[in-house]
């Protein structure tokens, strides 16, 4: 069985990126990949921000637009997962061709510009689902066309309170233009005080977790880090894709507009991941983001100060069974080195 997925993997590379992601969505939601082992080795438990996670490497948002699969990933060995963007209309997204594999790179360039079903849609398969087990975040967006962005951040997050365990806010998509200006120190103030009052007005404690480019300047960085403990929220998501980046790269596809991810991205996104923890001064929650493809990456990341991690495009690479292996990497690794958990190891480098 396992053998007919690895075939059905190189099929699927063979495809156009968004067919073959949107057959793999399909596939998921019909049941159609065998479940794996879960990773449950003690080591990878981790409680962070009040939540239990069987293992800290997450699906990233982005691979799970609509919450169409939310169960199927975590049934993959994925210790939680992460929806969106979505956004409060539904939204088609920049035209086609619009994500481009660059194989000899392990990268992916995209510019989809949020397509997705938006908020209604969304809310509905969350809410459908919010009985079972397993921690799902929600990721929240603004529409392209949108008079007033910052009030669709909150029109995301007031109708999906009580239905995910986190909210992200997503400011740092390149392919939107003019979002990641929603970064700068005022903007991202006036955004996270009024997520924050919405919250406690809303009587809930799901975590808030800003998710940034990694193509701040050190000043850009430092505000908004100091936005980020200012406010209170819970945590920063480190990082998103990138702009830059192009000058060592191989694929044909290399000059393509749009975000950057995979093998090129993990080491900028570390280097600020590294940098935002020491910033933060372990007052927030990271999770690591960026050309995670190994064991050996994600501990890189936790080590650089990440209590969570998250992966997507290496996954577009080596098949669904990606988070299982990387989980088991980890676990050896972290026992290896003699820590009895995941959060003895965040920061080791800092
Ligand atoms: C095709 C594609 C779509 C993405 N869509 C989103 C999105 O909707 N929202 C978001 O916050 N990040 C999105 N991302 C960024 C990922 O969540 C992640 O931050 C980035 O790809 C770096 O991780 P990776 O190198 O493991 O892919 C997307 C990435 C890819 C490749």
């Amino acid at each position: 069985m396992t053998g007919f997925f690895r075939l059905t993997g190189r099929l699927l590379r063979l495809l156009d990126p968004e067919t073959a992601h949107a057959l793999t969505i399909r596939a998921l939601k019909l049941g159609l990949a065998p479940r794996p082992a879960t990773p449950r080795a003690p080591v990878l438990k981790t409680s962070v921000f009040g939540l239990d996670f069987p293992n800290p490497v997450g699906i990233a948002a982005g691979f799970d637009k609509n919450a169409e699969v939310p169960d199927a990933m975590l049934r993959l060995g994925f210790g939680f997962a992460e929806t969106g963007t979505v956004t409060p209309l539904p939204q088609a997204g920049n035209p086609r061709p619009r994500i481009f594999r660059l194989t000899e790179d392990a990268a992916v360039i995209n510019r989809l510009g949020f397509n997705n079903q938006g908020l209604d849609v969304y809310k509905a398969r969350l809410a459908a689902r919010r009985a079972r087990p397993g921690i799902v975040g929600a990721n929240i967006g603004a529409n392209k066309d949108s008079a007033d962005r910052i009030s669709d951040y909150l029109k995301c997050f007031e109708a999906l309170a009580g239905l995910a365990d986190y909210f992200t806010i997503n400011v740092s998509s390149p392919n939107t233009p003019g979002l990641r200006g929603l970064q700068d120190r005022d903007q991202v103030q006036l955004l996270l005080a009024k997520l924050l009052a919405a919250r406690a007005r809303l009587r809930i404690t799901a975590p808030l977790l800003l998710k940034i480019a990694p193509d701040l300047d050190g000043q850009a960085l430092r505000d908004v880090v100091a936005v980020c403990l200012d406010t209170g929220i819970e945590g920063m998501i480190v990082s998103n894709t990138t702009l830059g980046g192009r000058e060592n790269l191989h694929g044909k596809h290399r000059m393509e507009q749009g975000g950057l991810s995979g093998r090129p991205l993990f080491a900028p996104s570390t280097r600020m991941l590294r940098e935002v923890s020491r910033l933060a001064g372990g007052k927030l929650v990271l999770i690591g983001t960026g050309g995670i493809a190994s064991g050996a990456d994600a501990y890189t990341k936790i080590r650089a100060g990440a209590s969570l991690v998250q992966l997507y495009t290496a996954m577009a690479f080596a098949g669904p069974y990606l988070a299982v292996t990387i989980a088991q990497e980890l676990a050896d690794m972290l026992q290896r080195d003699g820590f009895t958990s995941v959060s003895q190891a965040v920061g080791a480098d800092a």
